[in-house]
């Protein structure tokens, strides 16, 4: 006895208040009322983060010293890189940043939450750090230095994957990426932290617990996927014969449609246009044109557009990073948005817990277990 449940998903349901961001409202996203295409040209993921969790755009002083405060907060206790060292090559990365923020958790527990401030930035200096250490101990067997002079998380991330210092059009790329990521809204993720936080759970548990529904291909996981689609074809013509041989299939193209925006995503539009300028550097540009192929493609045969995860992957790939870290890259700038969710959550906190509509049976015989089949 099933029925379908009418608003399935929680769709276009108000599930609680936030003065976080504003998603979807005109097709548009701004968080504390900046617009993502304005903060995305003229802001720092730094400076975004400040916005996120102190309310205000930091001054140049506030902006030198938060920078400051992260950069002295990257490298990781000896014990956390023994337990990094111990994690296969073969394991998800998603898995490890999991991992990793937990053994954080026990090593440096938030404590009272007059101290949330403390653990949530040493959890977005870690970031990067972790999902790299890891990376290069059981990719390249090399135990790296997490200490550099990049004042940036982008800078940071960066030279710590590739041993050297980046270009400034790749640090800009990642910058802008990191912004685009940082926030948005009650998403999966993001509402999983806030339910977490509601029980008065600490700062790790509600990371580890976002990290674990960002994962998910549907979500987070849609930038490694769309990647691992597109890398498959090589001119435009065999791109759109697959994509709608798929279509017919009824397939899920990664990378396109949208939970709440309906016409476009307004991330994709910033994202789209640096990878356009990456692959016109590079040796080939084939993968940026088999993917506005795709663009093209969808939007003609479904009338669906790209989501800020699609070109995501060609921007990324033009910056050697492996496909695997496409994801990782996302916690460790969503992880701003999550914990100045959690923060909100706690300021005025109401246990999240809503009620189901049951379709089970309506009564049921009991049957003492040596007589049932
Ligand atoms: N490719 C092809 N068809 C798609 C599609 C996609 N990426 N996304 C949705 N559709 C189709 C569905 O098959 C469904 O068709 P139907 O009505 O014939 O069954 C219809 O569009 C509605 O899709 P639905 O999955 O119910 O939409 P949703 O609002 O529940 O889901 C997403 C939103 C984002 C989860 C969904 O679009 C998706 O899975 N996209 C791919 C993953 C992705 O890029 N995620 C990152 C989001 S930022």
């Amino acid at each position: 006895m099933t029925k379908k449940l009418e608003g399935a998903g929680l769709r276009g349901q108000v599930a609680g208040e936030t003065s976080l961001s504003t998603v979807g409202q005109i097709e548009g996203l701004a968080y504390r009322g900046h617009k993502i295409e304005l903060l995305a040209e003229k802001a720092t993921f730094e400076e975004v983060a400040y916005l996120l969790l102190y309310d205000k755009l930091p001054n140049q002083e506030e902006l030198n010293n938060y920078k400051a405060l992260l950069r002295s907060q990257r490298d990781l206790p000896d014990s956390l890189k023994e337990v990094l060292q111990k994690i296969p090559a073969t394991a998800h990365p998603m898995d490890v940043m999991r991992s990793g923020t937990s053994m954080l958790g026990n090593l440096e527990p938030e404590g009272n939450f007059s101290n949330q401030l403390d653990s949530i930035n040493r959890m977005i200096a870690t970031m990067p750090s972790i999902v790299t250490y890891w990376y290069k101990f059981s990719h390249e067997g090399l135990d790296i230095d997490l200490v550099n002079d990049e004042d940036s998380m982008a800078g940071h991330f960066l030279h710590i994957l590739h041993g050297e210092k980046p270009s400034e059009l790749h640090k800009k790329v990642m910058d802008v990426s990191l912004i685009l990521y940082a926030e948005h809204e009650f998403n999966a993720s993001t509402f999983t932290a806030r339910v977490c936080a509601s029980t008065m759970s600490d700062i790790h548990s509600c990371v580890v617990a976002a990290i674990g529904s960002l994962r998910g291909p549907l979500h987070g996981g849609a930038n490694e996927k769309a990647m691992e689609l597109i890398e498959n074809w090589t001119s435009k013509e065999e791109a759109k014969s697959n994509i709608i041989e798929m279509l017919n299939n009824k397939e899920k193209i990664m990378g396109f449609g949208h939970a709440v925006y309906s016409v476009r995503d307004p991330r994709n539009a910033v994202i789209k246009e640096y990878a356009k300028q990456l692959s016109e550097l590079a040796d080939t540009d084939t993968l940026y044109q088999v993917a506005e192929e795709v663009e093209k493609v969808m939007a003609d045969e479904k009338k669906m557009f790209a989501n800020a995860d699609f070109f995501h992957a060609p921007a990324y790939f033009y910056m050697g990073i492996p496909t695997k870290l496409f994801t990782p890259i996302f916690v460790m700038s969503r992880v701003s948005g999550w914990a100045a969710h959690c923060m909100e959550q706690r300021a005025n906190n109401r246990i999240i817990r809503p009620s189901a509509e049951y379709i089970g049976v309506e009564s049921s015989d009991w049957v003492e277990i040596a007589d049932r089949p």
